[in-house]
């Protein structure tokens, strides 16, 4: 696994846009697993602008994200089919039949589940998956007690989670209490990881991720596992370690 230390969240952005422009324009036909939440915003912001100095384009790229919010159609604003849209999708030039979010209101969520596996496999696996963790040590919406095997699934929110994104919502009460997510096992089929990290309430959380036991109970100590992390974190993100 590979740290890189940054000072804070804007140099993270752009140390991440750099790692992804790059690779985006290396590979001919680049698959993304993509997040959403703040922690990527300032990256998305930095890719739109480098797209439109010429320097990257998405016409060759597939994306994939992570998770979706079980529920929430395409058009609501908390939906991250909407977020993705309203932050990257609409502002480069990625052909929208190139990229897939779970549906969270498929009629049948298990086989909405299964056709994501489906249409990442077809399209050759991952080859970077971007990750934010969350502060219980979640990636995607895989929470503790997640099973290091699980594909993408139906997950129940812890209530720490539902509290955590409560801010994007008007009331706690109209956060989703599901989502689909890909599972542990999906995002380490991926050939490369990109775990962005910052702010002192993730400390405890990478800590544990860089230095713990692998363990279930956080669920992003299985990173530890995988060849080819590169973890951007910021001095606060990395603040217990030091
Ligand atoms: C988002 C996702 C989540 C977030 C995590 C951190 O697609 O899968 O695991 O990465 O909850 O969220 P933020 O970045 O909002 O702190």
């Amino acid at each position: 696994m590979e740290i890189i230390k940054v000072k804070d969240y804007e140099a993270m952005s752009e140390e991440a846009c750099a790692f992804l422009v790059e690779r985006i324009n290396r590979f001919e036909n680049p698959v993304l697993g993509l997040a959403t939440g703040s922690t990527p915003e300032g990256l998305y912001k930095r890719i739109i602008e480098k797209y439109n100095q010429n320097e990257v384009s998405f016409k060759q790229v597939k994306s994939f994200n992570l998770d979706e919010y079980v529920g929430l159609e395409k058009e609501d604003p908390n939906s991250y089919y909407y977020f993705m849209k309203d932050k990257l999708f609409d502002h480069v030039d990625i052909t929208l039949d190139n990229v897939r979010v779970p549906n969270g209101v498929a009629a049948d969520l298990k086989e909405e589940c299964e056709t994501h596996e489906a249409a990442m496999k077809a399209a050759g696996g991952i080859d970077i998956q971007l990750l934010g963790i969350g502060a219980n040590g979640h990636i995607g919406f895989n929470e503790p007690g997640t099973p290091f095997t699980s594909t993408t699934h139906v997950v129940d929110l812890d209530e720490s989670t539902i509290e955590a994104n409560s801010r994007f919502f008007n009331s706690i009460e109209e956060v989703p209490t599901q989502a689909i997510s890909m599972g542990i096992d999906t995002i380490m089929r991926s050939k490369e990881i990109l775990l962005l990290v910052s702010g002192e309430n993730k400390a405890e959380a990478l800590a544990k991720l860089i230095n713990g036991e692998v363990t279930e109970d956080v669920p992003a100590s299985v990173l530890q596992n995988h060849a080819n992390v590169t973890v951007i974190a910021d001095e606060a993100a990395l603040s217990v370690i030091n």
